[in-house]
């Protein structure tokens, strides 16, 4: 079991702007939309690629190498190259922090 970990303060992220972090080995990257945060894993399930400078529309990520789109919420896959969906961590703002979980229960 694992807990949150807090990442960064909210206004440290702007609307539309994303974060790189580690919790506990994973490569994460933070990203807000809006008022809304999402953790997903900085490493397309293609072929490797980080996704932190994948453009973000709506809620779905693009991968800058061969153009795989992920949905940021459930970590689906939604075209090819990539078949397997993007692992996602919990996350949680409270207090002015946002907190990420690195794994389930
Ligand atoms: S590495 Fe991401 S689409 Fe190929």
């Amino acid at each position: 079991m694992s807990d949150f970990i807090k990442v960064a303060n909210v206004d440290e992220i702007q609307p539309g702007g994303r974060l790189s972090v580690v919790v506990e080995d994973y490569p994460v990257l933070v990203i807000r939309v809006g008022d809304d945060f999402f953790a997903i894993e900085d490493a397309c399930t293609h072929d490797g690629q980080p996704l932190t400078n994948g453009p973000v529309s709506g809620r779905e990520i693009t991968c800058p190498r061969h153009g795989a789109r992920f949905d940021l919420e459930t970590g689906r896959a939604l075209c090819m190259p990539a078949t397997e969906p993007v692992r996602t961590f919990p996350v949680e703002v409270r207090d002015g922090a946002v907190y990420v979980k690195a794994e389930e229960d």
